[in-house]
């Protein structure tokens, strides 16, 4: 019953706070470090590994603007625009949303050659990069505290896809006086598109196409030995975390991220390849080093336990389904005992898949099964390059040939299409 890779799992938490072992239930145990640039300068870290969003974008030369979005449910949430290198903006603007324990800064970290964020806007497109709640960027809330409010963070990719991706895709409708948006998701920002199209249909209209990265729906095919080995173990994992007081995981101000951002410095290949080689199937050189260095300054920047738990119960239920609250939980909140799958008939706007054929999270039989359900498919591509994995999409040296220029391609059809 008890995995050891459980233990492993709690093990950076436990070692650092004794005193989680008297901590109460419903108590939220919140710890941050110093973040400190002048010791990073002085170890010779590259620069832009902890520079942020706007402070990069200035660097290389693009026009930045921060946007804070106000969800329904009382979310701040950071937005970055990058304006158009053009005089006038083609086609719709382009929503960007990240993966899990990820951010905004994903699309640029790689630099102006090799980051989405810029190479659209080189190619006269409006660009808006978004932060779901909780992430660094966005751990913020009208009324709720997020270092003492356990309901904070009681979210998973379901209120991403309900509350979130709606009231960002409302503020740029209305920001820029476009009738629909374009959407490019990597891994859980394709799931919280998926689930926004089933949970609230009625967005579809606003999204003009959408295209999906390492797209991430059922989980059944999963080939990352980590995640399949915790999987079972989810709600224990979860009980465990909960009833030690910590709700948010993987923060940027915690342990984990300093230990992985210094060692990628030291040895991004050797060390960190290796850890995304386990992770995600990547193959040794499909990234560049120092994009590895400098993604680990941006990479595990926050989220919910709920969020790795949901995960879990896709990996272990091999369904795509809203989150398990327990019987009676799932009584008052769905109104059956069972929590109920996400209906991907609904998701009725134009899809385009992007998937690799060595990608251990996102597996090209699960994409199959995504793929034959969604009405409105409009191509399923798999990069031809066998060793294209999980982040290649997005820091990969060849992502411009395979990957941007495809979307590239389908938005110049797109542009003049109503
Ligand atoms: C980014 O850094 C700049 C300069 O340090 C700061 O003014 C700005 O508030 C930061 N932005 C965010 C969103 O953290
Ligand atoms: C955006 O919202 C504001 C406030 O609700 C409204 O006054 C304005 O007309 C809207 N702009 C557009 C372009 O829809
Ligand atoms: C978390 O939110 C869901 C959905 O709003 C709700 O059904 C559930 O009871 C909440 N859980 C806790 C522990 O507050
Ligand atoms: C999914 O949505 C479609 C279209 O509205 C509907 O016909 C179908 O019954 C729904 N499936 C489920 C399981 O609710």
């Amino acid at each position: 019953m008890y995995n050891p890779l459980v233990v492993f799992f709690c093990f950076h938490y436990i070692i650092l706070f004794p005193q989680v072992f008297a901590s109460k239930q419903g108590r939220i145990l919140s710890y941050s470090l110093p973040e400190s640039r002048l010791l990073k300068k002085a170890f010779g870290y590259d620069e832009d590994t902890y520079l942020n969003f706007t402070e990069l974008t200035q660097k290389y030369d693009y026009s930045s603007e921060e946007h804070t979005v106000t969800t329904q449910d009382g979310y701040n949430l950071k937005v970055f625009r990058i304006r158009s290198k053009c005089e006038t903006a083609k086609g719709y603007p382009v929503i960007l949303l990240h993966g899990v324990y990820d951010s905004s800064d994903a699309w640029i970290l790689a630099g102006p050659k090799l980051g989405l964020g810029y190479i659209l806007a080189d190619n006269c497109y409006d660009v808006w990069a978004a932060n779901h709640r909780g992430n660094t960027y966005s751990r913020s809330h009208v009324s709720l505290n997020p270092d003492t409010d356990p309901e904070f963070w009681n979210y998973s990719f379901d209120e991403h896809g309900n509350f979130d991706v709606p009231a960002i895709i409302d503020y740029v409708i209305n920001k820029t006086g476009r009738p629909k948006v374009y959407y490019i998701g990597h891994s859980q920002g394709t799931t919280d598109f998926f689930v926004l199209g089933s949970l609230r249909p009625e967005y579809n209209n606003k999204v003009h196409l959408s295209v999906h990265l390492a797209p991430v729906a059922w989980m059944k095919y999963l080939q990352s030995p980590i995640p399949k080995l915790l999987a079972p173990q989810t709600k224990l994992i979860k009980t465990l975390l909960d009833d030690l007081g910590f709700r948010e995981l993987f923060a940027k101000q915690q342990i984990l991220h300093f230990i992985l951002e210094k060692l990628c410095q030291i040895a991004p290949e050797p060390i960190c390849g290796t850890g995304l080689a386990l992770a995600t199937g990547y193959k040794h050189a499909s990234i560049s080093p120092r994009t590895i260095a400098v993604a680990f300054g941006h990479l595990l920047v926050g989220g919910s336990t709920k969020t790795l738990a949901h995960f879990g119960q896709l990996i272990y239920t091999k369904k795509f389904q809203r989150y398990d609250e327990g019987r009676e939980g799932n009584m008052i909140r769905y109104g059956t005992g069972k929590p109920p799958d996400y209906n991907l008939t609904l998701v009725s706007s134009p899809v385009l898949l992007v998937c690799g054929k060595s990608d251990w999270l996102s597996s090209l039989a699960d994409i199959n099964e995504l793929s034959s359900r969604l009405p409105n498919l409009v191509e399923e591509y798999v990069v031809p390059d066998p060793s294209w994995s999980h982040n290649n999409h997005v820091w990969g040296v060849n992502a411009p040939k395979y990957v941007f220029d495809k979307i590239l391609g389908y938005f110049k059809v797109y542009d003049d299409m109503r």
